[in-house]
């Protein structure tokens, strides 16, 4: 009797031993170079090979393609196009400094970073290149909210969810190590009340904390396309250079609802070719905020009377296609420090309930990064500076994507945000905007005022719109908010569950169309989308399966 209860003690301690073990070192990766195995199942889109008959069809690689494009394949054929190059094409792109380097060169239309103004006159980029945005971006690495996934009309398992996190983290995720200035913003933020101080954590709650990162501490940039190498090679077909144009359908089945058939793609030479869906198989769109609603829009799903204006075939008429479109303004200071300071990327956050605050310092400029500020007529830095930012939860407001061209998916659709249209984004702002001045009044960053002997902010070198000095002063913020404000690039929506897709991603009203990428949900999932994308992807992957 003793000795069974001693045995059943042992055991749960070592499981409970092991359990932290695993919990603390579970899912990271190291640092390794970037992984291109999956070459050997990427083909160039003139390739006549590509054309054929697939189990399903997604429509861009990027972020949350890749993922799900590699899981389903661990039991169906899969056919991933994606319009741009291989990033083995840009070396640059594989590297921290690469972020701003891409971000300075000149969009020649086939570069990795496609560069767009929207209607509100602010600067903007996406990813053109396979991998998508996570191959452009700042690597910063998050699980989402907990609470995002009962508000999102979804209903989730929380294991697989989990799951699914640890598989991306397993392969591009590391926790990054200790840098200058991300440890003294760690320390100023605490001291501005941000608290508490979570540690290493990947879980957005409120608090300071280091984050995972995509990037390793090795300089090496992970990112989504890596997560195709986790796929059956055997299954499995990528095609670059390759734009889909649009969605074929068939006539309507007997339900009276029309089904997507397979898709209409050109190669670099703008020679068009087709590839199909076996019945049972689906074609999906994971091609983005701008790709995604555009694509639907072109090929005939959408508002039935702007449709028609333009000429184009309706398949469904759908009223909220390319609407609610989302982005949270990015608004920010720049300080120019005394003395240069040594580049970082973003890994230390500053979480509270309506607004989380990061910086990077950046030095050495030929060319300002193209949508880091607002426009081009921002000034440039002379040398070394830290751009110290603001996001605020949601956004409330909201704005579209509308076509530019009723033929060409090449020509960049319009898109607008409608930044700061609800007033409740607006004091969000103002609250977010004060707590850097907050910040900024810290003795941590003292030893970065140009004139420490100066009171309040009044002591710092300010790059660009300085941050009103009155605290109190809301209608300065107010006015400083609206005029900084540049893109924080975490634009979403277009295609939002209930109003476009259904709970299980599905485009209502057709037959084989899905949509899986950042289009569907209207709230930012965390201070840091890629994670969630990533796992959405996967996690639909394996749904999708288990429905079949
Ligand atoms: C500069 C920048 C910095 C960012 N920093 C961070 C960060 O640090 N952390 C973070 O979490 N998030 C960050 N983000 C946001 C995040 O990267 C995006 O929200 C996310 O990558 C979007 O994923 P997605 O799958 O919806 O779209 P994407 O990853 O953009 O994938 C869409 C893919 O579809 C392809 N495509 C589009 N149209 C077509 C077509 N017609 N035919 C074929 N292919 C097509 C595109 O080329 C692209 O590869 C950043 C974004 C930017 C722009
Ligand atoms: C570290 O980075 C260098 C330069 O990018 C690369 O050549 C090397 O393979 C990397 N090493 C590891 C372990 O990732
Ligand atoms: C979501 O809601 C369900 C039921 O309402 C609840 O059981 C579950 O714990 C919630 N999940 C989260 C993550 O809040
Ligand atoms: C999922 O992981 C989060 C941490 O990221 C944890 O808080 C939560 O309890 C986990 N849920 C389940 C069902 O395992
Ligand atoms: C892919 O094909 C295009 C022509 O369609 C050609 O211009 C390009 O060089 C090819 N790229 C590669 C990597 O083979
Ligand atoms: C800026 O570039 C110069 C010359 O390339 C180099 O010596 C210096 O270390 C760089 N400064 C920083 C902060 O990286
Ligand atoms: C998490 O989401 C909930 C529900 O939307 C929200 O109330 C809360 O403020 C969010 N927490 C953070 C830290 O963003
Ligand atoms: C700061 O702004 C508040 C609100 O507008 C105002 O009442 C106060 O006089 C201002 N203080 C200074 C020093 O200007």
């Amino acid at each position: 009797m003793e000795k069974s209860t001693m045995s059943v003690i042992v055991l749960v301690l070592h499981l409970f031993v092991l359990h932290l073990q695993y919990s603390e070192v579970h899912s990271l990766s190291n640092n390794h170079p970037h992984d291109f195995s999956y070459l050997k199942f990427v083909y160039n889109a003139s390739d006549p090979q590509l054309e054929g008959t697939y189990d399903y069809i997604v429509v861009g690689g990027g972020t949350s393609g890749c993922s799900l494009a590699a899981t389903l394949s661990e039991k169906y054929s899969v056919l991933v196009l994606e319009r741009g190059t291989l990033p083995t094409a840009y070396p640059n792109l594989l590297t921290t400094d690469g972020f701003v380097y891409n971000l300075q060169q000149e969009d020649n239309g086939q570069t990795p970073v496609q560069r767009f103004v929207s209607e509100d006159g602010i600067d903007n980029v996406r990813g053109r290149v396979l991998g998508g945005t996570s191959m452009i971006n700042a690597g910063v690495y998050a699980r989402a909210n907990i609470s995002f996934y009962n508000q999102s009309g979804i209903e989730w398992d929380m294991d697989l969810v989990n799951k699914t996190y640890k598989w991306i983290e397993d392969t591009i995720v590391v926790r990054p190590n200790w840098q200058q200035w991300q440890a003294l913003a760690g320390d100023g933020l605490f001291e501005a009340g941000v608290s508490p101080r979570n540690g290493f954590s990947l879980d957005h709650e409120p608090g300071i904390r280091l984050t995972g990162s995509t990037f390793d501490n090795n300089g090496t940039r992970h990112a989504a396309d890596e997560l195709l190498n986790n796929g059956d090679a055997n299954n499995l077909r990528v095609g670059v250079h390759a734009t889909v144009e649009k969605i074929i359908f068939s006539n309507r089945n007997q339900l009276g609802k029309p089904a997507a058939v397979g898709v209409q793609y050109s190669d670099a030479n703008l020679q068009s070719h087709q590839a199909f869906i076996h019945s049972k198989g689906e074609v999906i769109l994971s091609a983005g905020t701008i790709g995604t609603p555009q694509l639907l829009l072109l090929s005939g799903v959408g508002p039935e009377s702007y449709l028609s204006s333009l000429k184009i075939k309706v398949y469904h008429d759908n009223p909220y296609v390319g609407q609610y479109v989302y982005d949270n303004p990015r608004n920010f200071v720049n300080i120019l420090p005394p003395k240069p300071l040594k580049p970082s990327y973003v890994t230390k956050l500053g979480i509270t309930d309506d607004f989380y605050q990061c910086s990077i310092s950046m030095s050495n400029y030929s060319t300002p990064p193209f949508s880091l500020f607002p426009s081009p007529s921002y000034p440039l830095p002379p040398s070394s500076f830290a751009h110290i930012v603001n996001k605020i939860s949601g956004p409330l407001s909201y704005g579209y994507v509308t076509l530019r061209s009723s033929i060409d998916v090449r020509v960049a659709p319009n898109v607008k945000f409608n930044y700061f249209s609800n007033p409740i984004d607006l004091s969000h702002c103002v609250s977010g905007m004060k707590n850097i001045g907050d910040f900024l009044r810290t003795d941590s960053l003292k030893p970065y005022r140009a004139n420490p002997d100066l009171p309040g902010i009044d002591g710092f070198n300010f790059l660009g719109i300085p941050l009103p000095k009155n605290q109190s002063d809301d209608a300065s913020f107010k006015t400083f908010c609206q005029d900084a404000v540049a893109s924080y690039w975490h634009y979403h929506g277009g295609c939002l569950v209930e109003k476009v897709v259904d709970d299980g991603l599905r485009v209502m009203g057709i037959d084989a169309l899905r949509v899986v990428d950042a289009t569907t949900f209207p709230s930012m999932p965390a201070s840091h989308p890629q994670g969630f994308y990533m796992m959405l992807g996967r996690y639909m992957g394996i749904k999708i399966m288990q429905d079949r």
